[in-house]
């Protein structure tokens, strides 16, 4: 099936000369005339200038359209033009700007005009004049090879006809017999021919487009005439290539060749990469078509026909018909917001110019949209929705369809527990076409998600215990965006240099209990050990050990060990020191006899006040010795942590 048809003629630019404004204001039109084939597609181009400033003011354009026609004294956008309705499309980068338009129609043929609108009022100016554009019939020949003869004569003038007008000084290729004459470059001559050869010309730069061969003398010289000289087709499809031909001698040989595939012309049907898929038929006498089926986009090339008759053998300078295999694709060219439904602008594109006449399928969710038949469509859309496009009679060969990412996943690189210092990355993939962009979000300490980055990759080179938390990552095309489930990232990492305290913090008096509590900061969470100096075997397991009836004996160093399946680590000491019941009745009963005796003394140095009181060496003596009891005893009745962590 072929999406153009029988494209024979060609597009015509001319250069123009520079069209410039006035007072800086101004458009330059690439071509000031196009000449182009129904059903092709054409696209014209400007440059634009104006003023930097004025009344003080900056000038800034604020719209620019193409037009054709004038209504009400106003210029009729061409988008808002029902005639070229899907057919047309602007583009402008920076102040070149564009128009393309599609699907070429006779009635398109018109003069284009390119306006530009600024902030300031009267700040508006219309390229005048425009590009003049000339759609020709799709019966229209183009080029034709015109013959006038002399009679009873061999000798006879060539003109080569071409229905668009062309540039004065173009420059002509001749073919006789399907090869060019390199001596002939006008757009006609004269001379003396033999009536078993056929001409055509071309115009050079458009080697693409040459008329069809013609006989000077009769109808039986040898020519080869392909009735379409581009072919567009979709994959999956089966492509018709005709030709017919004549000679002015019985053919000895003839077949379809890809020029360029080999050295020589050869026989396609000999060629393992079409032998299953190409077959020639031959309905009638002097037609002969290529049938090419299940295409592939690789046969996108020339194709050519080729006979021998006798010792004359067709020469294959002259262009055989062009095939492009293309597939479908829905491009979304606009996109409106609003609620829960999207308005959306859809083209359905393929890489050739669509031919006059073809009609659409467009389909949502498989479902045919009822009368949307062009190669546009604008309409809902929704979240969950896909749509894809297809050639009317064709719906099996459809473009792939376009929808909103569908539910996001985020994956991470370690498929085991994520351990501190480790290299990380989470991927977060959707399925979506047009191909969605990524976001990432992670919760913060006020429990709202943050953006946290911008790629569908997020890296972590050596990750951190801070960099756990809760993460999503968003999806987002041009039809939508969707997030992801929440994934939570747990570093692990082994317990922190563990903390011990005791309970009751006072003196710890015999016969008490006491609690001996150890924290760590650890993920899993630690469990823990205690061990008292000295001895090699945990003395009790659990985050708090509690010593009931406490004795003397329990008096030393305490630590607990903090352990999870990343590793472990021990504490510092914790000196526990137990008072005895009986030494601090003896101490007290000391402190008491020692405050007696000081008194006593006092009492005498005052009522003496002798040198040799002062002087006395055995109550002060006495009394430092006794400060000195109550002092470290009070001490070791204080909790107290070692500084240094105890050698590993
Ligand atoms: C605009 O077109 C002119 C002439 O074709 C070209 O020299 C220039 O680079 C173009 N500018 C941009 C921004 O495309
Ligand atoms: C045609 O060819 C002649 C010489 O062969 C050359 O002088 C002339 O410029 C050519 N004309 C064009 C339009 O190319
Ligand atoms: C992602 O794509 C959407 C739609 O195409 C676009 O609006 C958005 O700016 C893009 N975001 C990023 C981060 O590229
Ligand atoms: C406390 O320990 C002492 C000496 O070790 C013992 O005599 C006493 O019975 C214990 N008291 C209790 C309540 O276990
Ligand atoms: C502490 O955890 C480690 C690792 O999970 C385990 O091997 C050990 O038996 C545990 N110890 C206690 C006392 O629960
Ligand atoms: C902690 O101390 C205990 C007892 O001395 C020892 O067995 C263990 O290996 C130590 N742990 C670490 C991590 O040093």
């Amino acid at each position: 099936m072929s999406l153009t048809a029988a494209v024979s003629g060609f597009i015509v630019l001319l250069l123009s000369a520079v069209v410039q404004g006035q007072n800086g204001w101004g458009v330059t039109y690439t071509f000031t005339n196009a000449c182009a084939q129904e059903g092709s597609t054409v696209v014209l181009s400007c440059s634009y200038t104006h003023p930097s400033t004025g009344n003080g003011q900056q000038y800034t354009v604020q719209k620019s359209f193409w037009f054709t026609k004038v209504k009400g004294g106003e210029a009729v956008d061409l988008t808002a033009d029902s005639a070229y309705r899907g057919r047309v499309m602007y583009s402008c980068k920076e102040t070149n700007c564009s128009l393309m338009i599609t699907d070429l129609r006779e009635s398109d043929s018109a003069e284009y005009k390119f306006r530009f609108i600024t902030n300031q009022p009267g700040g508006r100016y219309i390229g005048y004049p425009g590009v003049s554009l000339s759609v020709k019939a799709l019966m229209d020949p183009g080029l034709q090879v015109k013959v006038s003869r002399y009679t009873l004569s061999e000798w006879a003038h060539l003109k080569c006809h071409n229905s668009c007008p062309l540039p004065p000084r173009s420059s002509y290729i001749w073919y006789k017999n399907g090869d060019d004459n390199q001596a002939e470059n006008s757009s006609s001559y004269s001379d003396y021919f033999n009536s078993a050869d056929s001409y055509s010309c071309a115009v050079k730069g458009h080697k693409e487009f040459p008329s069809p061969p013609v006989c000077v003398f009769g109808r039986w010289c040898n020519r080869v005439t392909y009735s379409k000289r581009r072919i567009c087709a979709l994959e999956g499809s089966s492509v018709d290539i005709p030709c017919t031909y004549t000679s002015q001698k019985p053919i000895t040989s003839k077949f379809w060749f890809r020029p360029g595939l080999s050295d020589q012309p050869e026989d396609l049907k000999e060629d393992p990469q079409y032998s299953s898929r190409a077959q020639v038929l031959e309905t009638e006498r002097g037609r002969s078509t290529l049938r090419i089926s299940d295409l592939r986009e690789s046969d996108s090339a020339e194709y050519g026909f080729r006979f021998t008759s006798g010792s004359f053998g067709w020469r294959s300078r002259l262009p055989g018909t062009t095939l492009t295999v293309t597939a479908l694709q829905v491009q979304v060219t606009k996109i409106t917001a609003g609620g829960s439904d999207t308005q959306v602008e859809l083209r359905c594109l393929s890489s050739c110019s669509p031919a006059a006449g073809l009609s659409y399928v467009w389909l949502k969710n498989g479902q045919k949209i009822p009368e949307e038949e062009t190669s546009s469509y604008t309409g809902c859309f929704s979240l969950g929705e896909e749509i894809c496009c297809a050639v009317k009679g064709h719906e099996g060969l459809s473009s792939p369809p376009v929808y909103a990412p569908k539910d996001p996943s985020v994956s991470s690189s370690s498929c085991a527990e994520i351990v501190e210092q480790s290299s990380v990355t989470l991927t977060c993939s959707s399925d979506a076409n047009p191909a969605a962009n990524f976001s990432w979000y992670k919760k913060n300490q006020d429990s709202d998600f943050e953006p946290f980055g911008e790629e569908a990759q997020l890296v972590f080179s050596s990750i951190q215990p801070s960099d756990s938390g809760e993460f999503y990552c968003e999806a987002e095309n041009q039809l939508g965006k969707r997030r992801s489930e929440l994934f939570s990232v747990s570093v692990k990492y082994a317990p922190k240099l563990p903390s011990v305290s005791v309970s009751p913090s006072a003196k710890i008096v015999e016969g008490s209990s006491v609690t001996l509590t150890c924290s760590s900061d650890a993920n899993p969470a630690a469990n823990f050990s205690w061990f008292k100096e000295s001895e090699d075997s945990p003395k009790a397991s659990g985050q708090t050990f509690i010593i009931t009836n406490v004795s003397t004996e329990h008096s030393g160093n305490y630590f607990c060990e903090a352990g999870n399946t990343r590793g472990r680590h021990n504490s510092t000491f914790l000196l526990i020191m137990v008072a005895d019941q009986s030494s601090l009745i003896i101490s007290a009963i000391r402190l008491t006899l020692a405050a007696v005796i000081l008194t006593v003394s006092l009492l005498i140095c005052l009522k003496m006040r002798t040198k040799m009181c002062l002087s006395s060496d055995t109550e002060p003596e006495e009394t430092i010795e006794l400060d000195n009891i109550i002092t470290s005893t009070l001490k070791t009745l204080q909790p107290r942590q070692e500084d240094q962590e105890p050698p590993e």
